[in-house]
């Protein structure tokens, strides 16, 4: 479904529910990241791109005071918020990523009307390609909406992350939320997590295509390998006396290897390289140079995989497949992207290849795992944005 079907089809699941049509309509996207991964904690560049998925809410004010209601159009669940007193963690589990927006929005002084809504999602869950900030930065748009008042989208992010740190309880980066509140129709978003700094990386060559490959298999961040991940980087930036890795220097590493375990010189080996990478591969795709750009994917996986531990067997498969079709095949690169241990691959493919090299992919990783990919391709879709209202 494309954005205005799916507009079109929340606002007839809200008619449905609450018996009147919607006053506001919004939506946010979920992310693919070209290249950067687990960077972002790390003062480090990321470049992702908004994909054609997205999380939609339609809604008008209620009448009754003091609570949000909230309807799941896909899921047929509901969840009701208590917006009277400063908003709290509870049940649904899926309501805590709204609910950790409202809070921001209230610690910012915002007096937060009551609503009702019914919301849908495209974006893939536990797929690691950000249904959760989505679902995040859509709330805090509704609530631009709603209230009338537009908040900075860089603030609107950072209020995005924190509700997924105080009520998800994942300590991520700022990739997913940016991307989300600020993607560009037909741009990568080169992201400089240290200075905050954006850069729109034009990318809307018709001869190449980016693929999204779903394994299938869950990802889970919540798990603590992430939150372990984030202190073994924080332990080498100590060691090497330096504020973050994105200070640090392949050297710098080589000559302290000594002073460390061998998983945390390993793991800051992937940081200091990929943060490199990224610089690099951005500069690749405003060159149009996609064969280069494809080596700088295949070097992340392979660092992810080797030195930073966060793939997994099914997402080392489709990157193997890949790697088998080659350039002759239409492949220049492919990778893990997001948080890893499961979720999603991303391919740079060309465009004309897409059909053949997406029928290849399902029927090998099929065969390998015993297990149906779901295998997508998305332009890069625009941030945030208020369809009605
Ligand atoms: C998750 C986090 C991001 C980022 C990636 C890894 O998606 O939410 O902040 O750290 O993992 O690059």
């Amino acid at each position: 479904m494309n954005l205005k079907e799916l507009a079109a089809h929340v606002a007839a699941e809200f008619q449905k529910h609450y018996g009147r049509p919607p006053r506001w309509i919004v939506a946010a996207p979920g992310r693919v990241n070209v290249i950067g991964e687990h960077t972002d904690y790390n003062d480090g560049f990321v470049l992702p791109m908004a994909i054609e998925r997205y999380a939609i809410m339609a809604a008008d004010a209620a009448s009754a005071p003091g609570k949000i209601s909230i309807y799941d159009a896909h899921f047929k669940e509901s969840a009701t918020i208590d917006i009277s007193a400063p908003v709290t963690k509870g049940q649904p589990k899926w309501s805590n990523y709204i609910r950790g927006v409202l809070a921001g929005f209230q610690n910012r002084g915002v007096k937060i009307p009551a609503l009702e809504v019914a919301f849908m999602s495209t974006v893939p869950l536990g797929g690691g390609l950000s249904s959760s900030a989505a679902l995040e930065v859509c709330t805090a748009t509704l609530l631009e909406a709603a209230t009338g008042k537009t908040i900075d989208p860089v603030e609107k992010a950072l209020l995005a992350q924190k509700a997924e740190h105080d009520f998800a309880g994942v300590p991520c980066g700022i990739m997913d939320q940016f991307i989300s509140a600020l993607g560009r129709e037909g741009h990568l978003l080169l992201l400089d997590c240290r200075t905050r700094q954006t850069e729109l990386v034009p990318m809307s060559a018709p001869s190449v295509a980016l693929l999204v490959i779903n394994t299938n298999v869950k990802h889970e961040l919540g798990s603590g390998e992430y939150a372990k991940r984030r202190a073994e980087c924080e332990q080498a930036a100590k060691i090497l006396g330096v504020a973050s890795l994105r200070d640090a220097t392949a050297d710098q590493l080589e000559k302290a290897k000594g002073k460390m375990s061998e998983v945390v010189y390993r793991r800051a080996r992937h940081v200091i390289g990929e943060i490199e990478r990224t610089v690099h591969a951005a500069e690749g795709i405003r060159q149009s140079n996609w064969p280069t750009v494809g080596q700088f994917m295949y070097a992340s996986h392979a660092a992810l995989r080797d030195d930073y531990e966060v793939s997994c067997k099914e997402l080392d498969v489709v990157v193997e497949i890949a790697e088998e079709i080659g350039f002759r095949g239409g492949v220049y690169g492919c990778r893990m992207t997001g948080g890893g241990f499961g979720g999603c691959c991303v391919a740079l493919v060309k465009a004309d290849s897409v059909a053949a090299i997406t029928k290849k992919i399902a029927a090998d990783y099929k065969a390998r795992t015993g297990i149906e990919a779901a295998i997508f391709a998305s332009r890069p879709a625009a941030g945030a944005t208020i369809i009605k209202g």
